[in-house]
């Protein structure tokens, strides 16, 4: 039995596909495309800060996550050829900072509180960001603590990100069951040594490399049947 459960924030308890939606009203046509390349970007933003100076005392080129979501953004806008109104920025972002929760995120937490299990969450966002959609949709009470890169300054999927947890906790690494919908972010988890659920959503392939997960289930409620 596990005595933490923890997850992955951004597409894993909240939709952030979401966001195609309101974007295709700014843009119509370009909505969902937008989205996605704006997803890409911002991880691919997180990772070349990483790994440009993986320094233990965090990335001298650290901007937190809030800031590499705008700058993303604004770079998917130019690369589509799309005017970002300062005005529609701050529609989106302000959009982004209240993202919706899965529809049953905030039933999985609470049932796993019941089981006296720990719960967590285990993310890139900021910390004041998180604080923010965690408590917009109302899940504060059935979160232990919510757990950010920011201490540490360097992305998942840094090796020092994912230990968080050890330090956050006094529990061993094969004590915690690591929940995630990014393939990416599962795989990484697995290396560092955690047993991972991963929540695929959408049907698709696990990655050609590293392990495949412990767990699959097509949405976050499949953890249940774990417990
Ligand atoms: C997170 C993003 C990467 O919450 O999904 O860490």
């Amino acid at each position: 039995m596990y005595k933490l459960i923890a997850f992955d924030a951004y597409g894993t308890l909240f939709d952030v596909y979401s966001m195609g939606q309101l974007a295709e009203d700014l843009f119509p046509g370009q909505g969902q495309a937008l989205a996605l390349m704006w997803r890409d970007r911002q991880i691919e933003y997180t990772r070349l800060v990483t790994m440009s100076d993986p320094n233990p005392e965090g990335s001298k080129h650290y901007l937190p996550f809030w800031e590499l979501t705008i700058r993303s953004l604004r770079y998917v806008c130019k690369r589509m050829s799309l005017e970002l109104t300062p005005q529609n920025e701050k529609r989106l972002m302000e959009q982004y900072a209240k993202l919706t929760s899965f529809e049953d995120s905030l039933a999985v937490l609470k049932r796993i509180k019941e089981r006296g299990i720990s719960t967590a969450i285990l993310s890139n966002g900021s910390r004041e960001m998180l604080s923010t959609v965690v408590e917009s949709n109302g899940l504060q009470p059935f979160l232990d603590k919510v757990v950010t890169i920011e201490d540490v300054r360097l992305f998942k999927t840094a090796p020092q990100a994912y230990e968080l947890l050890l330090k956050a906790f006094p529990v061993k690494k094969t004590d915690i069951l690591f929940v995630s919908s990014n393939a990416w972010d599962a795989l990484a988890a697995k290396w560092f040594g955690f047993d991972v659920f991963w929540v695929n959503r959408l049907g698709h392939p696990f990655e050609e490399i590293g392990e495949v997960p412990n767990f699959e289930g097509d949405s976050l409620s499949k953890v249940l049947e774990l417990i």
